[in-house]
């Protein structure tokens, strides 16, 4: 199969280049993977970069907002720490479902495996602090400088994770919260306004909607812009 720039970009939303395109020809193994197959190749020309309480503000303004029963969407979530740090930071709600969604399924592989590597100052800083929860296993690696991180019980906390594309409509309808940051920066402006369509879809009436900050802003009636903090939201009114 020879992928088509135009057809990668229709599909993805991304604002891909020909060296993303010519990468992915160079792989064999993918040039008889059939137009469906975009999660098997995603990796190959997306920016996976996560990390745990990445956007804590945000992440803040979710603690400050849920409740029993909360439902949370993470779109665009890679390989899942923004995910796995709202659970710890929700660890005291009860019945909650938190989903965690990405286009590429290699990075929904790692999500589900739990296992994380660590090596930033702040980020094992802060994991340090949830290290009596029962759901986290920390790890202070021999040179001190890395930790070694491993959830277990995810179905217990809530937590699933899938493969999804933006570009198909929203993973599900009536979400509390919709969470996606730094995802519709790496798309054009037709992507932007497709995935935008869908995560709006996919919060129910009176549920906020979280984006990032470079992200497009929402023109409309029942749409509501709202701050905490620095943190910046928008609530959909009906
Ligand atoms: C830079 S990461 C951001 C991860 C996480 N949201 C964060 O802020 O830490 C961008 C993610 O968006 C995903 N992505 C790109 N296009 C997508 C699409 N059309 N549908 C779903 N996910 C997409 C990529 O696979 C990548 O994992």
């Amino acid at each position: 199969m020879i992928y088509k720039e135009k057809d990668l970009i229709e599909k993805t939303g991304l604002n891909l280049d020909q060296k993303s395109v010519d990468l992915l020809q160079k792989e064999k193994e993918v040039q008889v993977l059939s137009s469906l197959d975009i999660h098997e190749v995603a990796h190959l020309f997306t920016n996976p970069e996560s990390y745990f309480f990445r956007s804590l503000s945000h992440l803040e303004l979710i603690r400050k907002i849920s409740t029993k029963n909360i439902s949370i969407w993470f779109a665009g979530c890679s390989t899942g720490q923004e995910v796995y740090s709202a659970s710890l930071m929700l660890s005291s709600i009860s019945d909650k479902t938190l989903v965690g969604t990405d286009l590429s399924r290699k990075y929904i592989e790692k999500a589900l495996s739990g296992s994380f590597f660590v090596f930033r100052k702040s980020e094992i800083k802060s994991l340090k602090k949830y290290e009596q929860l029962p759901q986290s296993q920390l790890h202070l690696n021999n040179n001190k400088k890395s930790l070694d991180v491993k959830f277990s019980s995810i179905k217990k906390e809530g937590i699933s994770f899938d493969i999804h594309n933006l570009m198909d409509g929203p993973y599900n309808s009536g979400f509390d919260i919709v969470y996606c940051r730094n995802v519709l920066l790496h798309m054009t402006i037709k992507g932007k306004k497709k995935a935008l369509s869908s995560l709006k879809d996919g919060v129910k009436e009176g549920g906020i909607l979280i984006l990032g900050d470079t992200d497009p802003h929402i023109f409309e009636d029942n749409w509501e812009r709202k701050k905490h903090n620095n943190a910046i939201f928008w609530k959909k009114k009906w």
